[in-house]
């Protein structure tokens, strides 16, 4: 395995660099600066992130780093490389491209994200799994934060990589991104292993409100007393990278402090809006609510969204806790 390993990381460093230095040196990286000029990103951003300019090109990876069978296989390993050997080719599979390296916990690079500088599609691409890159486990920006800051009090988790550096250069350090996938469980339990709170702040648009309901259910096995989760809802047509250029650090950093708690969510998701008002409604709440509420690890939190379904219900909390205990379907 170690073995499999070794070539694939040192190959990706060394592409990583050259991608990096094309931004300073390429022919054409002048439409990559401009580029990433209108949006915003500062020279010493772009350091800080490494990020890079695939050029133009099929084979500009390949001519270059591909100089021995060996080393073209570790770039085809790497995920750098498509090879069709059907067709009897192989070429760059990252053109024209900005270059967003994807590290682990330990800063190794271990994929990349591309973002094309106009709006053909796809919009990204991403690295495909490889030995040393799984995209359901691995946070874009997560080496980033701890080594800005070794005591993160809470990590905040957007959609995209834009999303990470941006909110990074105007002095927030504590954000993750998903690489295009949904969080998983294993993305939950990596955070709350160093920080008690977690804040999702996905985009506002139709996607990210359902990407926010999709992370309430993940998230809701692993809450236990002294875990927070909670979730932050932008405007309309917002992404964290937009919203922080339009208002600044301060304004973002209290709509984070002001974020729903996952207990609020979780009501509001059940209740869909609506305060249940008759023995139907409130059957059905309950119907709903004793099977998540039973994910929860035993404790005060679990304890006190009984409470609350029970006030909300009129039913009696110990009469509630038995249908939980014996795992029942709901009274009605
Ligand atoms: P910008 O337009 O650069 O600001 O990107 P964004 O991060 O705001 O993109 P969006 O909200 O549309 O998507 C969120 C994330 O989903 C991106 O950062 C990517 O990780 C992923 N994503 C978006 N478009 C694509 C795509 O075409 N292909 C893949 N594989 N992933 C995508
Ligand atoms: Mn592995
Ligand atoms: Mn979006
Ligand atoms: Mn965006
Ligand atoms: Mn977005």
């Amino acid at each position: 395995k170690e073995d499999k390993q070794t070539p694939i990381l040192a190959i990706l460093e060394e592409v990583a660099e050259w991608y990096s230095l094309q931004l300073k040196e390429h022919l054409q990286r002048d439409k990559a600066i401009s580029y990433l000029r209108k949006r915003g990103l500062t020279g010493q951003t772009a350091k800080a992130f490494g990020i890079g300019f695939a050029p133009p090109g099929w084979d500009n990876v390949l001519s270059r780093f591909g100089t021995t069978a060996a080393r073209r296989q570790a770039l085809i390993d790497a995920g750098l490389l498509i090879d069709k050997p059907e067709e009897g080719r192989c070429y760059d599979r990252f053109r024209d491209r900005i270059m967003f390296p994807i590290r682990n916990s330990k800063g190794k690079i271990i994929g990349f994200g591309g973002r094309v500088l106009t709006n053909e599609k796809p919009k990204y691409l991403n690295s495909p799994e490889t030995p040393v890159f799984h995209k359901n486990q691995e946070l874009y920006g997560l080496y980033e934060a701890r080594k800005y800051c070794k005591r993160l009090e809470r990590f905040v988790i957007v959609e995209g990589y834009m999303d990470v550096v941006m909110l990074g250069q105007h002095g927030l350090h504590e954000a993750v991104a998903t690489l295009g996938t949904a969080t998983s469980d294993t993305h939950l339990r990596t955070l709350f292993r160093r920080v008690e709170e977690i804040v999702f702040c996905f985009d506002g648009d139709e996607a990210g409100r359902k990407a926010a309901e999709r992370a309430l259910m993940t998230v809701l096995p692993l809450m236990e007393d002294g875990r927070q989760a909670r979730f932050l809802f932008l405007p309309d047509g917002e992404d964290p990278d937009s919203l922080i250029q339009q208002e600044g650090l301060e304004a973002f950093q209290r709509r984070l402090n002001r974020a729903q708690s996952f207990s609020d969510f979780l009501f509001d998701h059940l209740q869909g809006g609506e305060v249940p008002d008759t023995a139907e409604a409130k059957a059905m709440l309950s119907k709903r609510a004793l099977p998540l509420i039973a994910q929860i690890k035993e404790g005060i939190l679990k304890q006190l969204l009984m409470d609350n379904l029970a006030h909300l219900t009129g039913m009696d909390s110990q009469r509630l806790q038995q249908w939980l205990e014996h795992d029942q379907p709901a009274p009605i």
